[in-house]
């Protein structure tokens, strides 16, 4: 039997993520379009991003924020081009956007002091291995798994390397120890649900002495350029940019900004995400046939809730029959209207993903639930 009641937004993507309830395009009503974003109306625009971000997430008054070209791959990328080379680094990898940063150092950058300490899908490798005398790159939450860390409690305080973080599906939705982060970054179209293209950049006080005090050893393309005459480009942290941003995304990131704050900051976007994934929990704790890909509930993104199927009949599949079920579940979700974009990554183990950030409403989570039940009954044999 079909569920009688339907998700009132079926949006359940883990990027572009859903928009915040009640958006509408004429939320860019105000947008300054067709102007410099250098004039002062334009600067203001983008400043307001910065100081806005820096209120909800409660980012330290010496930490810089910079709006950055290329969304969090940019903000990543300019970080690892700029600051990897002086240390060994400890690259941590558990799932598809961890290993893309494991890949550019090794492969790209060609660093000789650098190693992988990983964890197969599902898993959080041994952070107890992070050597407090290295950098360390890693994920907060690693999108395509739905494992996170827990906390930043294995990092040192008084490490010498530095941390560098991708949150892009972390930042606003958990707690970021920000004193552990010497770089974080993330993009606009995930927990807020803003437009992809541009990243955000923040940096300690430590991952600047670094940049004023290192200077790599190969070539920085202009859009990584952060440093002038050995001196860091202080503009670029109070709403210039390097090159020319899109208003209206930038309109579009302050409006998400705006309906944080009217949802309670930083505690209201945690809370409203937690209640998705315990509602989401719930339904796991009493469905046997399903269960988190993340082992540990510790590490369970409360996110990017990332599930597999685990009766007898499905674990006997081959892996090509696996994804093809997968596919289907997905698939019938789509065509009733229920949700959209929930298949997993294309690397990772066959299963859904539901988005489940603060502009998901848990009410449409809950009308989903159902329709899965629904869904791997049709295409279960009986
Ligand atoms: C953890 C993580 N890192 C990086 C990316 C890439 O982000 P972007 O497309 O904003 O560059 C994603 C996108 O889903 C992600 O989830």
């Amino acid at each position: 039997m079909k569920p009688e009641r339907r998700p009132a937004c079926n949006q359940f993507s883990s990027g572009p993520c859903a928009k915040r309830p009640g958006w509408s395009l004429g939320a860019l009503g105000e947008a300054v379009i067709g102007r410099s974003h250098r004039s002062k109306l334009g600067k203001a625009r983008l400043q307001e991003v910065i100081e806005l971000s820096r209120r909800v997430l409660g980012v330290p008054a010496d930490y810089r924020i910079a709006i950055v070209p290329a969304s969090d791959t940019g903000a990543v990328e300019m970080a690892l081009w700029s600051l990897l080379g002086p240390r060994p680094v400890d690259l941590l990898a558990w799932e598809s956007f961890g290993d893309g940063w494991v890949a550019d150092v090794l492969k790209q950058l060609r660093l000789p002091e650098a190693r992988r300490i990983g964890a197969a899908y599902g898993q959080l490798p041994d952070l107890g291995q992070v050597d407090p005398a290295h950098d360390v790159v890693f994920t907060w939450n690693g999108t395509t798994s739905g494992v996170r860390v827990p906390d930043g409690d294995w990092i040192s305080d008084d490490r010498q390397g530095l941390t560098i973080c991708d949150a892009t599906s972390a930042a606003f939705a958990m707690d970021l120890p920000w004193r552990k982060l010497d770089v974080v970054t993330w993009s606009w179209q995930k927990v807020l649900g803003g437009e992809a293209a541009h990243g955000m950049l923040v940096l300690g006080p430590r991952a600047v002495e670094r940049l004023e005090s290192y200077v790599p050893p190969w070539p920085m393309p202009k859009l990584f350029r952060m440093v002038a005459g050995g001196k860091l480009v202080e503009g670029l942290f109070e709403g210039e940019t390097i090159n020319t941003p899109s208003m209206l995304a930038v309109e579009d990131a302050i409006d998400g900004l705006k309906w944080a704050e009217s949802v309670g900051g930083l505690d209201g976007l945690v809370a409203r995400t937690r209640a998705n994934f315990a509602a989401i929990d719930r339904w796991v704790a009493a469905t046997p046939w399903i269960r988190f890909l993340a082992e540990a509930p510790a590490t369970r993104s409360t996110t990017s809730v990332c599930l597999v199927f685990a009766d007898d009949w499905f674990r006997g599949l081959t892996s090509e029959a696996q994804a093809k079920v997968a596919k289907e579940v997905a698939a019938k979700l789509e065509a009733e209207g229920v949700a959209l974009d929930v298949g997993s990554y294309r690397d990772a183990p066959a299963g859904l993903r539901i988005w489940a950030g603060a502009t998901v409403e848990t009410a449409d989570v809950e009308a989903l639930l159902p329709w899965i039940d629904w869904a791997y009954g049709q295409v279960r044999p009986t």
